[in-house]
């Protein structure tokens, strides 16, 4: 973790609120100001994990999909943290068990499972473990309940609840596209207007991030390689591999704005 990284971060908080803010306090933008500076005085930020878990009652990681790197991340934790601190992961695929075995609090470790846009998407997946605790579920619920969200428990399986059906659905929309059965731009339309989507699969799949993706289908296909719904997608492995990776590189199925 770098300074540069943290400073990106904490733009990235302010830049939300202030979205939040320009409609919530429209008739009085002095005090919308202020409420921007008291949340940010409230946000700390350090590049030493060891130092920032020693005083914490949650760690909530979310680092880079790699398990050994979270792994070893959760294994120093370990060793930093108080007895009482509980450890959750936000990964999106990966088994929540796995990552934390290095850990030797394996009752007081689970799952948190946010959504993009995070401050507009009220769910969070709370995901327990064979190993979790009855009290580390219940405080990992209503931690999220304190943050205004709507928790619903999972268990530790692969994509738990939303991933497992949203990553097949905008998988199977490649597919199509790919069988020559609809444009993306199609696609698209019909998912937004005739099902109530709030974004096509093809736009949805930019906004996650295309790598994301590949990354989530290829570790399911390599664990289940018959399963259909698992099955890789030759037009999105081209487009990883030529960097298109959606809306952070401006280019996925479609072009943005840099
Ligand atoms: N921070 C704060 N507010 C934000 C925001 C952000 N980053 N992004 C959008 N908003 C707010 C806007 O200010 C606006 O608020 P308002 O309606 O009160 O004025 C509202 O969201 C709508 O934004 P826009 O008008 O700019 O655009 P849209 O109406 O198209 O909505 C969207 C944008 C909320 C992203 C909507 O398209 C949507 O819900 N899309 C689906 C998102 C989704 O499915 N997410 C899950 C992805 S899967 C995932 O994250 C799991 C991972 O593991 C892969």
């Amino acid at each position: 973790m770098t300074d540069d990284v943290l400073k990106k971060a904490m733009k990235g908080i302010q830049a939300s609120l202030r979205r939040v803010v320009k409609k919530t306090f429209s008739e009085d933008p002095e005090s919308g100001d202020e409420f921007i500076q008291k949340v940010m005085q409230k946000v700390s930020t350090s590049t030493d994990p060891g130092a920032a878990a020693a005083s914490s009652d949650l760690v909530l990681e979310a680092i880079v999909e790699n398990m050994k790197i979270k792994q070893d991340l959760f294994g120093f934790l370990d060793k930093m943290a108080p007895e009482h601190t509980v450890f959750a992961s936000n990964t999106s695929s990966l088994p929540i068990g796995e990552i934390v075995s290095t850990t030797s609090r394996q009752d007081r470790c689970g799952g948190l499972h946010f959504f993009n846009p995070v401050p507009m998407m009220k769910l969070v997946e709370v995901v327990a473990t064979s190993s979790t605790s009855p009290e580390t579920a219940e405080s990992l619920l209503n931690f999220t309940k304190a943050l205004g969200k709507t928790p619903v428990c999972c268990k530790d399986t692969p994509g738990f609840i939303v991933n497992r059906l949203l990553v097949p659905y905008m998988m199977e929309a490649l597919r199509l596209h790919e069988r020559g059965h609809g444009s993306i731009e199609d696609i698209d339309t019909a998912m937004k207007l005739g099902a109530g989507y709030p974004m096509g699969p093809f736009e949805l799949s930019d906004y996650v991030g295309l790598d994301t993706m590949k990354f989530i289908i290829d570790g399911w296909s390599e664990k289940e390689p018959d399963n259909p719904i698992f099955a890789p997608s030759e037009l999105l492995n081209k487009l990883v591999a030529q960097g298109k990776l959606g809306k952070k590189t401006a280019e996925g199925f479609y072009k943005y704005k840099k």
